[in-house]
C-alpha cells in the first residue's frame, strides 16, 4: 500500500443530532451552505476534500501552514455566519489538523495520520482548532495567532499520546504561547543569567512550597524549616500522633487556631487576608494536600465565586471572583504551625493571559507578602501559575476541593462585600 506525509484537517459539526432532531431542513440548508464555503477554502489553500459523510469533512494539505490558514478561515467564516442566528441555532464545527503518515487507496487516506487529525477534532471547543505538535512546530513561527498547550492526549489504539495545542483566535492573544515551555535553544539564545536567575526563582517558590527536605530533616529538628521565609510561624500546641490525624480532629484544630491564624494573616495588606473566613467554604474538614506542601487546607470563595461549587460543570468565574486556601501544618513532632495563605483573585480581562487573569498571591503565617502576580515580586508566585496552568483552560485553572471533602457552607458573619 502507497503511504505518503499529508497535513489532514477534520471538521465536523457540534451538535449535529440535536440541530437535525429541532429542523431537519433547516440544518441541511445551512450544512450545505457550508460545506460549500469550507470546499472553496480548501481549494484556495492548494487542499482536497477527500471523504466527508453528512456533518464531517476530511480534507488533505501539502502544508500544515496553508490547513491552519483555512482551518481560521473556516471558523471565522461561520463565526460571520452565525451572527444573525439565534443562539440555539447556530451552527459551529470543531476542527483538529494533523500532520503525520497516512496510507492512500484510490484517492481515499487513512491512518493513524487521519485518526490522530480526528481525535484532535474531539479535542476542540466549539468554533475552535486543535492541532498536533508536529502541526504546532511548523505554525508557530508563521503564523500569528495564539498557542495553548493542552497536553498529552490519549488516542484510541495509538499507544504513543499525542501533544495537543489550541489555536488562539483571539487578536490581543496573538503571539502568545500558553503553557508552552520555552524550547531550550530559544532560552539558550537569551543571555545566560537572565534564563537561570527566571528559573531559580520558580525553582525556590516551589521549594519553599513543598518542602522537600522536611522528609529527610524534620524528624531531628525542632524548627520546621531553616529557609528564613517560612521560619516564622506560629506554633499553637502539640497534638499526639500526629501521623494519625482524623477528619474530627482536624476540624478541632482548626476550631481551636482559626482565630490566631485569620489575625496573622489579617496584618497584610490584602482586602482579603482578615475576611476570607466569613465566606463560603467548600470543604467538610481541613484536608492534606500534597500539592500544597502536605499542609492541612481548606477553600473558601466570596460572593462573585458563587460559581465555584459548579464551575467544574460550567468551567469558569466571573471577575471579581476571589478563591482563599488557608492552610496549617501538623509536623511529625505533632506541632500545629500556621502555613500560608493561598489567594486567586480573577482580575479584569487582559490582565495576564498566561495565568488566564488569575492573580495569585502567597500570604506568609505572619502576614507578610512573598509575591504577587503582576505586582510585588511576581516571580516568586509564577510556580502557582505554572502548576495551576496544568488544570487547563476548560477548568479556568482551577482544580477544585477533592470530591470526598465537597461540601457548600455559609460561614457565620458578615457578608464580605
Ligand atoms: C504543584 C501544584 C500546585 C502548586 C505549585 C500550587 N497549586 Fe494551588 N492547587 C493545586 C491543586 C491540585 C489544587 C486542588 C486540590 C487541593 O485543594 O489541594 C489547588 C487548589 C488551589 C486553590 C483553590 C481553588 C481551586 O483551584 O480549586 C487556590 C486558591 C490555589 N490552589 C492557589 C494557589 C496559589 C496562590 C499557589 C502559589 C502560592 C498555588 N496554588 C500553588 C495545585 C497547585
Amino acid at each position: 500500500m502507497q503511504r505518503k506525509l499529508a497535513t489532514i484537517l477534520v471538521a465536523d459539526v457540534v451538535e449535529y443530532g440535536r440541530l437535525m432532531g429541532e429542523d431537519e431542513e433547516a440544518t441541511l440548508h445551512t450544512l450545505n451552505a457550508l460545506r460549500e464555503v469550507i470546499d472553496k477554502l480548501v481549494a484556495k489553500h492548494s487542499g482536497r476534500v477527500f471523504a466527508g459523510l453528512g456533518d464531517s469533512v476530511l480534507a488533505e494539505f501539502a502544508s500544515p501552514v496553508e490547513a491552519v490558514r483555512c482551518a481560521v478561515e473556516a471558523q471565522q467564516e461561520m463565526e460571520n455566519r452565525n451572527v444573525d442566528v439565534t443562539e440555539d441555532r447556530r451552527m459551529r464545527f470543531r476542527i483538529g489538523v494533523n500532520l503525520g503518515d497516512v496510507m492512500v487507496e484510490e484517492g481515499n487516506l487513512f491512518g493513524h495520520g487521519v485518526n490522530v487529525a480526528a481525535r484532535l477534532e474531539s479535542l476542540a471547543q466549539p468554533g475552535g482548532i486543535c492541532i498536533s505538535r508536529p502541526v504546532f512546530d511548523q505554525v508557530r513561527n508563521n503564523l500569528e495567532f495564539g498557542y495553548e498547550y493542552l497536553g498529552e492526549q490519549k488516542v484510541k489504539n495509538i499507544a504513543e499520546p499525542v501533544q495537543a495545542y489550541r489555536v488562539i483566535l483571539e487578536p490581543q492573544l496573538a503571539g502568545q504561547m500558553l503553557g508552552v515551555k520555552a524550547e531550550p535553544t530559544a532560552a539558550w539564545r537569551r543571555p545566560l543569567p537572565v534564563a537561570f536567575a527566571a528559573l531559580l526563582v520558580v525553582a525556590v517558590g516551589l521549594v519553599l512550597w513543598l518542602k522537600p527536605w522536611e522528609r529527610s530533616v524534620q524528624r531531628q529538628t525542632a524548627e520546621p524549616a531553616t529557609f528564613p521565609e517560612l521560619a516564622r510561624p506560629t506554633r499553637h500546641f502539640r497534638v499526639e500522633q500526629p501521623a494519625e490525624l482524623s477528619n474530627a480532629d482536624a476540624i478541632t484544630i482548626y476550631d481551636r487556631i482559626r482565630h490566631a491564624v485569620v489575625a496573622a494573616y489579617a496584618k497584610s495588606e490584602s482586602p482579603y487576608a482578615g475576611v476570607y473566613h466569613t465566606w463560603r467554604r467548600y470543604n467538610t474538614a481541613p484536608y492534606l494536600s500534597a500539592t500544597h506542601g502536605r499542609r492541612y487546607v481548606n477553600n473558601y470563595a466570596n460572593t462573585p465565586a458563587e460559581a465555584y461549587g459548579t464551575a467544574e460543570k460550567t468551567g469558569s468565574l466571573r471577575e471579581g471572583s476571589v478563591l482563599a486556601k488557608d492552610s496549617f501544618e501538623v509536623t511529625a513532632r505533632g506541632d500545629v504551625v500556621t502555613g500560608p495563605l493561598a489567594l486567586m483573585e480573577k482580575m479584569q480581562s487582559g490582565f495576564n493571559p498566561e495565568s488566564r487573569d488569575w492573580r495569585y498571591t502567597m500570604i506568609m503565617p505572619d502576614g507578610s507578602l512573598f509575591g504577587t502576580t503582576n505586582g510585588e515580586r511576581s516571580e516568586r508566585v509564577q510556580f502557582c501559575v505554572e502548576c495551576h496552568i496544568a488544570a487547563g483552560d476548560k477548568h479556568d485553572h482551577l482544580f477544585f476541593v477533592p470530591d470526598e471533602y465537597q461540601v457548600q457552607f455559609l460561614n457565620p458573619g458578615p457578608p464580605a462585600e
